[in-house]
């Protein structure tokens, strides 16, 4: 009886130890720390800072990640982080830009890149292109 008790415990010991690694697994995906934020709040949420990027960025410049983020050092996709393509702090200069616009003319109070309310978005000038004034590219 002793023995199966023992053996019992055991088990129930690791089980919990696993549901507990599980916890913290999921924990950790959701707690989204970002690095490098110079002009969006730190603590943004990792849904609000993707909606930015895909539907702004992407679909505004007509243009994928890659154009404004580095590759990865090891070669496996983007380092976000990394300033070392200019495009991004371009687009760190457009993003100042527009919220200035907003707030000056349009009175808006806290101007967000990605608010709905903003009146002047990326896509205003750029219309799904990623040189408005018709500038040749390398694209
Ligand atoms: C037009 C340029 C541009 C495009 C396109 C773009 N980004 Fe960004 N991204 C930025 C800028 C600028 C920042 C930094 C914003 C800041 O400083 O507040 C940033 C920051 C990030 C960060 C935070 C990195 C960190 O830890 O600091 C992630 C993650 C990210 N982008 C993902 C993406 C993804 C995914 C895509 C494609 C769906 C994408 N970006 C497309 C310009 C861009
Ligand atoms: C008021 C108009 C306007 C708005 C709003 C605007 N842009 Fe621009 N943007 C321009 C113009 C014009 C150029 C072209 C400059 C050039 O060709 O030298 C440009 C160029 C850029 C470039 C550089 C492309 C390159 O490689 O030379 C990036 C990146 C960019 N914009 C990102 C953004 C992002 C992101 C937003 C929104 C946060 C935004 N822009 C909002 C007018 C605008």
């Amino acid at each position: 009886m002793r023995m199966i008790n023992r053996k019992l415990t055991v088990v129930i010991a690791l089980l919990a130890s696993v549901t507990a690694t599980a916890a913290t697994a999921i924990n950790k995906a959701d707690v989204v720390h970002y690095e490098n934020l110079k002009v969006l709040p730190k603590d943004i949420s990792s849904h609000d800072l993707q909606s930015i990027m895909a539907d702004d960025f992407d679909d505004g410049l007509g243009v994928t990640c890659g154009f404004c983020h580095a590759n990865a050092k090891n070669g496996h996709g983007l380092d976000f982080a990394s300033d070392a393509k200019p495009e991004k702090e371009i687009a760190r200069q457009m993003m100042r830009m527009t919220m200035g616009i907003n707030k000056k003319y349009f009175k808006l109070k806290h101007p967000r890149i990605g608010n709905q309310a903003l009146v002047v978005l990326c896509t205003t000038c750029h219309k799904g292109q990623a040189f408005p004034d018709g500038a040749a590219g390398d694209n």
